[in-house]
Formats: C-alpha cells, sequence, structure tokens
C-alpha cells in the first residue's frame, strides 16, 4: 500500500501485528481524582536516565489532564486483569472502582497485582499527529515477576496461563522445578548424593498448577513465582515428566540451599546430566536475553526458540 492511498483502519490493523502487552496509565486531575486509560503504546525508552513513553490520542477525554499533570504512572497488566483493561478501555463513569489500587511513592495512582508499575514525572510531551508522546521519568517502580498480559491484533493472550492450563491435563504425575533468580543468581539446592540441583516438587494429577508457588515456598523459605515454561523433559529411566518454569525469587535467605550467579555457576555440583545442561543453557541464554523452551527427554531433544526483549 502506498503513501496516496493509506486506509486508516487497514493501518491500525497492521499496526496491530505487532505483539504488545497492555498498560493502564493514570494519573490525578486538579482535584486529586485518580484519572486512567488502558494503552498498549508503552516502549521503554532509556536506562539512564530512567525514561518510558507512552502515546495519548488527543480525543482521549483525558488529554487535557495529561497535559498539564505532572506526571503520570504506568501499571503493566498481568495475565489475570483482563478485566481491568477492558473497564480502563471503556467510558466507564468510575474505573477505580475495579480495582485495588494506591498512590506510588511519586504519587500517581498504582495497582495491585500487576506485573510491574513504574511511577513518573513528565519529562517530555512531543506532539505527534493525532497522538502525543508522553514521555516519564522513572522515579519509582516495582516488578513483581507476574507474567505480563498479552495483546495482539485485537485480542489478548496469556502465555503462561495458557501454558499452565495445557500441562495441568498431563497424565499422571510431574516433578516441576524452577530456574529462580535473583539478582543475576540462581537458586541451586542440595541433592540426595551430596551435589546441587534445581528445586524441584512433586505436583499429583489431581492438583492444579495453583499448587505451585505454596510448594516451591515450604521447600526454599521465599516467596517464588513462576512464569513462562523453560523445559519439558521425561526422564526415560525414571519414567517421570519434568517441567522446568522460568521464576522470579523474593528477598531473603533460602531455608535449603544457595543463590550462584549465572557467571560462576558450579556445574560441576550439578550430577544430574538434564539438570546441568538445563542451567548451562539457562545461563548462555539470559546474557542473550532470549529464551527457548527444550522439549525432549533426559538425553536428547529440541530448544524451541521464543523470542522475548530483555
Ligand atoms: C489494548 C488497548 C490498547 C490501547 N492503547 C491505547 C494507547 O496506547 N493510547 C491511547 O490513547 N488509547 C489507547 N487505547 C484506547 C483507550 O484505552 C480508550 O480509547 C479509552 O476509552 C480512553 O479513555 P479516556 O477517553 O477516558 O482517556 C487502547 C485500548 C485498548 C483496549
Amino acid at each position: 500500500m502506498t503513501t496516496q492511498m493509506l486506509d486508516p483502519r487497514a493501518l491500525r490493523d497492521a499496526f496491530g501485528a505487532f505483539l504488545t502487552g497492555v498498560t493502564v496509565v493514570t494519573t490525578k486531575d486538579a482535584e486529586g481524582k485518580p484519572i486512567g486509560f488502558t494503552a498498549n503504546s508503552f516502549t521503554s525508552v532509556s536506562l539512564d536516565p530512567p525514561l518510558l513513553l507512552v502515546c495519548l490520542a488527543k480525543t482521549s477525554r483525558n488529554f487535557q489532564t495529561l497535559m498539564s499533570a505532572q506526571g503520570f504512572a504506568v501499571n503493566i497488566l498481568s495475565e489475570n486483569q483482563k478485566d481491568i483493561s477492558n473497564t480502563f478501555a471503556r467510558p466507564v463513569e468510575d474505573r477505580f472502582a475495579a480495582v485495588d489500587w494506591r498512590e506510588g511513592p511519586f504519587g500517581f495512582p498504582v495497582f495491585s497485582g500487576v506485573a510491574a508499575w513504574f511511577d513518573c514525572a513528565m519529562h517530555e510531551r512531543i506532539d505527534a499527529g493525532d497522538h502525543v508522546i508522553l514521555i516519564g521519568s522513572i522515579q519509582a517502580f516495582e516488578n513483581s515477576g507476574r507474567t505480563g498480559l498479552g495483546y495482539a491484533r485485537g485480542g489478548y493472550f496469556t502465555p503462561a496461563l495458557t501454558e499452565k492450563n495445557l500441562l495441568a491435563n498431563v497424565e499422571g504425575s510431574l516433578s516441576v522445578g524452577a530456574i529462580a533468580e535473583r539478582a543475576g543468581a540462581i537458586l541451586l539446592v542440595p541433592d540426595a548424593d551430596g551435589g546441587l540441583t534445581l528445586p524441584f516438587i512433586d505436583k499429583a494429577e489431581s492438583e492444579s498448577m495453583e499448587v505451585l508457588a505454596p510448594l516451591f515456598e515450604a521447600e526454599t523459605g521465599l516467596s517464588i513465582r513462576t512464569g513462562l515454561l523453560f523445559s519439558i523433559y521425561e526422564d526415560t529411566k525414571a519414567g517421570r515428566q519434568h517441567i522446568v518454569y522460568r521464576a522470579l525469587l523474593g528477598e531473603g535467605a533460602p531455608k535449603a540451599g544457595q543463590l550462584f550467579p549465572l557467571q560462576q555457576l558450579p556445574l560441576e555440583m550439578i550430577r544430574d546430566a538434564a539438570v546441568r545442561d538445563m542451567v548451562k543453557r539457562y545461563a548462555q541464554e539470559s546474557a542473550l536475553g532470549n529464551f527457548g523452551i527444550y522439549f525432549g527427554n533426559q538425553e536428547k531433544g529440541r530448544v524451541h526458540a521464543v523470542v522475548q526483549k530483555g
């Protein structure tokens, strides 16, 4: 399609081919009342100084408020927050009645249960056609480790929930492991033979994936939030399915085991070859910011690429 005959509807659909997350941008009006709208035009901009951007339609009822606001917050919705996305995209009377929110450290509304939030001072507003680009200077942020809600071609998608639902129906019990990371280090726990391994728990066929977090917490003494799948393999000798998730580890010292930096993993201490290869792959892929999923047995299989922005 050439520039002479650009059909706005077709162009919008073509923009929709780009897979994004979903955010709710919030601020406060002159009377201190919270306002907010759903936006998927969020982009990280700069680490130093820390900046992000979001594009606001000039037709938005919140346009004037955001043109004079001192700042705004960006809430990155998590997978089970589709309803919040819909509420903040529709002309609902009191959108904030539908969410559990509080003021962020810099003063703009941040939501509970989100994947992450950023509380920002207004850095710059750039006029751009029928939108204005709002550049925020990040004053505070929080990253919960929850997987974000996805959006593509006008529909939502929920990558980790979908995986978990599929795997919840696997026949028989499962051994579920976690590569639990905190600040570039992963948790390794003692195995039965004096070596090290990943934390693994047993999930009975009748149990839902909801049991994972409390079981991992009991095992490690730390909060642990599982994200996307990293490996599925069958230990053909033991006849058992293994599923390993990437996970984010909470604060504190672990009850069992130790955190090891990804660059200095004690690979010789990991006796189980499948676990050793997996941990090695995790360290390599983490450096590239591009994780794949392994399918196979404990000896051979294939890694399928999953592209992810770091
Ligand atoms: C997934 C999704 C993404 C959206 N992204 C944007 C966006 O980036 N910028 C924008 O101005 N509106 C966006 N919208 C539309 C607004 O959320 C919608 O027009 C809303 O009603 C605006 O509310 P307001 O007029 O109260 O500001 C999006 C809607 C959805 C469902």
